[in-house]
């Protein structure tokens, strides 16, 4: 049996929504086919964005959208994907497969898209091969309301008010595609950056510096000691993959049970990661000013065979619940400094939401971690102390039980996952006198998933029997995530 234990008179503060965040890059069929299929395709759309994928993130309460890369960004140069569509200039993606890029999707369809959601937009500027110029121009076409050239030609463009875009990355993955810099030359890039990305009227800039990869604290250490007090926020990016290496991280589908354990134990190394880049953050920030934005995170397998190496398409199984929701919870307890998060990639790319086929659309079972989790969203952390045993395999082990917990108006949300591949785990929440209490349960077998085949909802979330009689009891399934409402 594994004891929850909430407090509801100790919190690290708000759960910010961002932490719900999503990423999408020009990459294989993320933009492409994924979201965007033009005004004149068969498949519904509104102004070429399509309505299925829309409603879905919609419901799911996307709060913010990180655009258009990855390593993208740092090509990317935004006037080639502004007027009409006719005379904008063709590229190739050198990052991605070396298809080509007619840049039909850019800031306005990007903005049309983020505003049919609901979200903030989240855009990250070209530091690597872009100019201080074309960056901060960038920041007053969709910023300004003044008279200039820059904001005539938006005005030209089909678009009169401003936008008041709040997120800007000053360059991605500056150590290595984003320009391969060392972190005292790119502190000083940032500063300078940065210093043109003005405010308009109302609209002052969330600067998001470039930070680390994985456990280089040496690049969070010279960031915040040179530029630190230049920032509203550093980066972080972290992958999971279940290989140990690169040129084998693994097969989305086929793995075995301790691939199983190995993927999960290497997800949960983000506890470690945050509580080291905070810890350094925290000696030049101690009121924690700056927020760590980790803006790319998830499972990172092999691509699915007979797929373009360079498209990044992965199928997503109950393994990936368990990664999003470990990772998530991990998020909600440091959420006095983890402030945004952006999974990766959205729609087709490595741990997505959605995946699409011409015209059809499924959900996976990390959309639906998504879906258990948005009570979250914006409401007040509560302390979770969780006792378990530990599950997994020799080198492998890790907590059974991972849980947080929040309040909003009265109502709590427990987000637990059980990790063990085979048992079923008996719960005890304890620590609030609930009077009622409502289950939602997502499991399966650990490869189960949904497909375009023959089961495109096998993994959903159901109704689940919960016991109250002052505490909570219920029993989860082996690999399983769940949310419990208590008030
Ligand atoms: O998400 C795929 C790629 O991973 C991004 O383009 C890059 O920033 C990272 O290396």
């Amino acid at each position: 049996m594994a004891v929850i234990t909430l407090n509801p008179k100790r919190s690290k503060g708000t759960i910010h929504k961002h932490i719900y965040g999503h990423f999408s890059e020009h990459l294989g069929r993320c933009i492409y086919q994924g979201i965007y299929v033009g005004e004149n395709s068969p498949i519904p759309n509104i102004r070429g964005i399509r309505t299925d994928v829309v409603e879905a993130m919609k419901k799911i309460g996307v709060p913010v959208l990180r655009w258009p890369g990855g390593c993208f960004a740092d090509e990317y140069h935004w006037k080639d994907g502004i007027g009409p569509k006719e005379n904008r200039k063709r590229m190739v993606n050198t990052n991605w497969g070396g298809v080509v890029e007619d840049n039909s999707f850019g800031t306005h369809e990007f903005l049309d898209l983020c505003g049919q959601v609901g979200c903030d937009p989240y855009i990250n500027a070209n530091v690597g091969s872009g100019t201080v110029q074309e960056m901060a121009e960038w920041v007053e076409y969709a910023n300004s309301d003044g008279d200039s050239s820059v904001v005539q030609e938006r005005w030209k463009n089909g678009r009169k008010e401003a936008w008041g875009v709040r997120f800007w990355g000053v360059g991605n993955e500056s150590w290595g595609c984003g320009g391969n810099m060392r972190p005292e030359y790119y502190a000083d890039v940032y500063r300078r950056y940065q210093t043109y990305c003005r405010t308009y009227g109302e609209n002052r800039p969330f600067r998001i510096a470039c930070g680390a990869s994985e456990f280089d604290y040496r690049w969070t250490e010279v960031l915040m000691r040179e530029a630190g007090r230049y920032m509203d926020g550093l980066s972080l990016h972290y992958y999971t993959l279940c290989g140990d290496s690169w040129q084998e991280k693994g097969s989305s589908t086929e793995f075995t049970v301790p691939d199983y354990y190995k993927t999960l134990k290497k997800a949960s190394r983000m506890e470690e990661l945050i509580s080291g880049h905070d810890a350094i953050m925290t000696r030049y920030d101690p009121e924690k000013r700056v927020g760590l934005i980790v803006d790319e995170w998830g499972t990172w397998y092999d691509v699915e065979p007979g797929t373009n190496p360079g498209f990044l398409y992965q199928q997503n199984t109950m393994r990936d619940a368990l990664v999003a929701a470990i990772t998530l919870n991990i998020f909600n307890h440091h959420c006095d400094r983890v402030i945004m998060a952006n999974i990766a990639q959205t729609v087709n790319v490595l741990q997505s939401i959605i995946l699409t086929e011409g015209e059809k659309m499924i959900l996976t079972p990390t959309y639906h971690v998504f879906d258990l989790f948005q009570p979250h969203q914006d409401a007040k952390e509560v302390d979770c102390f969780v006792q378990a045993e530990q599950t997994g395999l020799e080198g492998w082990l890790l907590e059974q039980v991972s849980a947080s917990a929040s309040e909003k108006e009265g109502i709590y949300t427990v987000t637990v996952a059980n990790l063990d591949a085979e048992q079923p785990e008996a719960l005890r929440i304890t620590g609030l006198q609930a009077k009622q209490a409502q289950a939602l349960v997502l499991t399966g077998e650990i490869h189960e998933k949904n497909d375009f085949e023959c089961s495109p909802l096998a993994v959903q979330p159901l109704a689940a029997k919960v016991e109250e009689n002052g505490d909570v009891a219920l029993t989860l399934p082996p690999c399983a995530v769940a949310r419990v409402t208590l008030s």
